[in-house]
């Protein structure tokens, strides 16, 4: 049978799991996106279910997995909203592919199955890729270079966006990143080091080696470990020979079904479609998030209701965390939107005012 690559949400998957199951990993299915550790709000990455058994604190079952994970970022460290519906990459809820190393393989073998899995099972042309390496990490450039094989021009090294981090707390080491060029027509050339969205990235390898501190400090993780994550949505929009994320399968019926709750059309103007995009985007989210259990109030975390939007009327699922008092929370943060678009973000509602309709 000939080698097809994949072109489906499900292709993808399954093309994924299958590279890596091939190579000794276990198929691990995703975990809920309200996660068991209480340091994140939602699960922000693939890695999060597995964060015992990169800090230790776990023994964990195999020494590979891989997974596709149901993510959300949506408040806290990963906070994607004030981006969503604006640029062609961005969702609170996405799905995240995944291959895993607790203290197994590292660098030498996750490169070369990335750069695999890219190039020769997904059948993207190595001239349109770009990739990234932390400012102080030779080893990757290098194996970048001398292994795989890609240009020394089209590696760049980049300083804090090249180093991954769980959250305020948790597991990080530096990272590198593999980015699909859109094309010249899309932005100036120069690579992903312009920060031009042009270059989409769409998969980033984290070479998990420490694990932060409340207070800042890192101390080594008990053996250095792989976490990668792939944006599923990313990869299908370049496979399908998508220039956004909004015109991949996945989102013609959502944002058919925004056009018919509100009467207007996508292409009528860039708000118009902004807001269409964040209609069909956040009922995606909610409906993940309350299927996998999460409600108005999930631990403190609001899941806000269609009335406390102020202009679209969308439903809405920025997330703040209420603090507990003793955290340092003033009266009236709760009360706070969190940075949904169609909201007037970021804005304390006065005390006493009613919520707009
Ligand atoms: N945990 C890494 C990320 O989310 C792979 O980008």
């Amino acid at each position: 049978m000939p080698n097809t690559p994949p072109r489906t949400a499900d292709d993808l998957r399954q093309a994924f799991v299958r590279f890596f199951t091939g190579r000794g990993h276990t198929h691990v299915p995703s975990a809920s996106v309200i996660p068991v550790d209480r340091t994140v709000l939602f699960t922000v990455a693939g890695m999060v279910p597995f964060k015992p058994y990169f800090t230790g604190d776990e023994v964990p079952p195999f020494k590979r997995a891989v997974s596709v994970q149901k993510c959300v970022r949506a408040g806290g460290k990963h906070n994607d909203l004030d981006d969503i519906g604006r640029t062609n990459r961005h969702f609170s809820f996405f799905e995240m592919l995944g291959n895993f190393s607790f203290g197994d393989y590292f660098k030498s073998d996750a490169i070369p199955w990335a750069w695999e899995f890219v190039t020769a099972t997904l059948g993207l042309p190595a001239e349109r890729l770009w990739v990234t390496v932390h400012l102080d990490d030779d080893e990757a450039a290098d194996l970048w270079h001398e292994r795989v094989g890609v240009p020394s021009d089209r590696i760049q090294r980049l300083d804090d966006d090249n180093f991954w981090k769980m959250g305020d707390t948790g597991p990080c080491g530096p990272c590198s990143e593999i980015f699909w060029d859109l094309g010249p027509e899309h932005g100036p050339d120069g690579g992903p080091a312009t920060g031009h969205d042009r270059y989409i990235e769409i998969w980033n390898l984290v070479f998990m080696q420490f694990d932060q501190q409340a207070d800042g400090t890192r101390t080594p993780l008990p053996r250095p470990s792989i976490d990668t994550g792939a944006g599923l949505e990313r990869i299908l929009a370049v496979v399908q020979g998508r220039q956004s994320i909004w015109e991949i399968d996945v989102f013609g019926p959502l944002i058919a079904a925004a056009e018919a709750a509100t009467g207007a059309a996508i292409g009528t103007t860039a708000e118009i479609d902004v807001s269409l995009r964040i209609m069909a985007e956040h009922a995606r989210t909610m409906t993940f998030m309350i299927s996998d259990g999460g409600g108005p109030v999930e631990r403190g975390a609001r899941l806000r209701a269609p009335d406390d939007h102020q202009a679209s009327g969308a439903p809405c699922v920025s997330a703040r965390r209420t603090r507990p008092r003793d955290a340092g929370a003033r009266r009236g943060d709760d009360r706070r939107h969190g940075g949904c678009l169609p909201c007037a973000r970021g804005r304390p509602r006065p005390r006493g005012q009613r919520r707009a309709a």
